[in-house]
């Protein structure tokens, strides 16, 4: 059955893939920029905008690390999640985990700290100001080398109480899960989840290094896993969620058009796929708008739509009862809508 055209936006959901930092709008970025007296390489908004145009991942990378540079004070993170929240809650989110990058900043002699309690003080808000919870996955820079990693999770140690889970982004191809399989099993130790971006470009065997040397509760994009039908297999029958991003795959070329996205091929074969923006300020669109292009592209109909949401909850970090209140919530959406 076809959704009503708003069916998708009140649909409750969870983002289960979502770089803070890619949430920068060129608005903020410029506003940023002013606040902090920090030059930007352009002279506009529009001039930011029509910057976006990628061949592949590290294309973006770079303009997406060289954007995060207006990030200079604690209320400057505040500022980039708390438009990010007000955004989600207007698409339907009723829970977030969301990824940031602190080597991003330290890197630029940005304390821990500052971007930490920003962060934090602004999912706190999130929670009373749009009944949107949220958890924190902090994200290893896979170009860097593992001691910069555990210098990284030792810097988090005051935090990880708030801290979820970690993760494993940035440049795929030439950095493999096991280069990060200690810092991963030292963060496991500790208690936090794990999870990885494989499959966006890099090759299945990345995924099943994610899987069995880093032990992934949750693979982020995966796209690739479908060139092997064994790591189908293995992904399907462990109940493996991955977070898809059908806007960030089409601008990053992973796709060459949304009518080819797999993700109805995922869900075909038994995959517990979610729908995510990624870094919805440089892909063109928030969670909703995501559900949207791939729902038009693929003929995706209600059922679809309601299975997609349903994973997002059920592949959330949330404890058992959480979830069970949000599916609730979300059948009695299906059955009235
Ligand atoms: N892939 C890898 N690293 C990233 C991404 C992504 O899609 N977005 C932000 N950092
Ligand atoms: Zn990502």
């Amino acid at each position: 059955m076809t959704a009503a055209p708003d069916f998708i936006t009140r649909l409750p959901k969870a983002e289960l893939h979502l770089h803070i930092e890619g949430s920068l709008e060129p608005e903020l970025m410029f506003a940023l920029a002013k606040r902090n007296r920090v030059a930007i390489p352009f002279d506009s908004v529009e001039a930011v905008r029509a910057a976006y145009s990628f061949s592949n991942l590290q294309d973006f990378l770079d303009i997406y690390y060289a954007g995060a540079d207006v990030l200079r004070v604690e209320q400057d993170f505040y500022d980039l999640a708390d438009a990010y929240f007000a955004r989600a809650a207007a698409d339907g989110v009723a829970h977030a985990e969301i990824f940031f990058d602190p080597q991003t900043h330290t890197d630029r002699g940005i304390p821990f700290q500052v971007v930490a309690d920003g962060l934090l003080s602004a999912m706190h808000a999130a929670e009373t100001r749009h009944g949107v919870s949220s958890k924190l996955i902090l994200c290893f820079l896979r170009h860097l080398d593992e001691d910069a990693a555990f210098a990284t999770l030792k810097a988090a140690d005051p935090w990880l109480d708030r801290i979820a889970g970690v993760g494993l982004d940035s440049s795929e191809l030439g950095h493999p899960p096991e280069k990060f399989a200690r810092v991963f099993a030292a963060a496991g130790e500790l208690g936090l989840k794990r999870v990885a971006h494989a499959g966006e470009e890099g090759p299945p065997d990345y995924v099943w290094q994610a899987l069995d040397l880093l032990k992934i509760d949750r693979l982020d994009h995966g796209n690739r896993s479908l060139e092997d039908p064994a790591l189908v297999r293995r992904l399907a029958e462990s109940g493996m969620t991955l977070t898809v991003c059908p806007l960030s795959n089409l601008k990053l070329c992973v796709v060459d058009n949304l009518t080819n996205h797999p993700l109805d091929q995922m869900l075909a074969q038994g995959l517990r796929a979610t729908v995510n923006s990624d870094d919805p300020a440089y892909f063109g669109g928030y969670v909703a708008d995501n559900y949207r292009a791939v729902a038009a592209a693929r003929g995706l109909g209600k059922a679809e739509l309601a299975q997609l949401a349903r994973n997002s909850f059920t592949g959330s970090f949330l404890d058992e009862a959480e979830k069970a209140a949000h599916l609730v919530r979300l059948d009695a959406y299906v059955a009235a809508n």
